[in-house]
């Protein structure tokens, strides 16, 4: 773990979830085409995991594409899926040797076949490294997820009266992920645009104006100590958080 100035290193989130915003209006600023961003967006990626790495956060959930990002033009969902293949291919080595988990969640069927094929193979070889798991919402949207959680209960043999919310997050694509402390939105946007609603009843939620492509490791730690300033009460009252002893 490295000593970031202002950070806490007692107080470092476990899991972090990022909407990566703003690639298309990056792009445009700059008289280019949308593709340009997305091109782009991959250094804030890099540096953002590099960032979690270095103070110690384990979990680190992307969202990469959205099921509704299916509904946009041709051409861009067609780069989109390129650059994920190409962005596997090449990282996946650094990924591996920084002992980095890869780890995809979404609809997955629904990617092409060569997308699905290297990310099978990226998460094959990348399986039993533990510092860090790499999280890739691909063809995911929180509806989509509760949905598909809700058709398994029911072909199932639970009885209603056992379900509960433990039950609940067990069907869930991230079953055996934390809840995230911390989500942030680049681009200016204040909305979740259909990303773990059922995981982020709780979450701290950090708004930056700064758009993906310009999203550096700095940037993150100050995200991280945005975060370190709020009190979680989880519905309880300041007093009972600060003294917990009176819990
Ligand atoms: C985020 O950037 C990347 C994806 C949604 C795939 P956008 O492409 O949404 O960029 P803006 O929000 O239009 O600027
Ligand atoms: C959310 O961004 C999805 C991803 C970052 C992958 P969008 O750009 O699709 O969200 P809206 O449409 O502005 O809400
Ligand atoms: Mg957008």
């Amino acid at each position: 773990m490295v000593d970031i100035e202002g950070i806490d290193q007692n107080n470092i989130p476990n899991h972090v979830a990022i909407i990566m915003d703003g690639n298309g209006r990056w792009a445009r600023e700059k008289g280019h085409e949308r593709i340009f961003g997305h091109l782009n967006g991959v250094e804030a990626v890099r540096a953002s995991l590099k960032a979690a790495r270095k103070i110690g956060v384990k979990f680190l959930t992307l969202y990469a594409f959205s099921t509704e990002n299916w509904n946009r033009p041709k051409e861009e969902v067609d780069a989109l899926m390129d650059l994920l293949v190409k962005t596997i291919v090449e990282e996946v080595k650094d990924l591996h040797e920084n002992k980095v988990k890869l780890r995809a969640i979404g609809s997955l069927d629904s990617l092409p076949e060569a997308c699905r094929k290297e990310l099978d193979e990226a998460v094959e070889q990348t399986k039993d490294n533990g510092e860090v798991e790499l999280v890739l919402a691909l063809s995911y949207s929180a509806r989509w997820e509760i949905v598909e959680a809700i058709r398994k209960i029911a072909a199932s043999d639970v009885k209603s009266e056992d379900i509960d919310e433990s039950l609940v997050a067990e069907y869930l694509a991230t079953r055996d992920l934390p809840d995230p402390e911390l989500m942030i939105r680049t681009s200016g946007e204040q909305r979740i645009s259909n990303f773990l609603l059922w995981q982020i009843a709780y979450s701290e939620l950090y708004f930056t104006p700064k758009f993906w492509p310009d999203f550096r490791e700095d940037d993150f730690y100050d995200a991280i100590r945005d975060y370190q300033r709020r009190q979680r009460r989880f519905g309880k009252t300041s007093e009972q958080v600060i003294i917990p002893e009176q819990e």
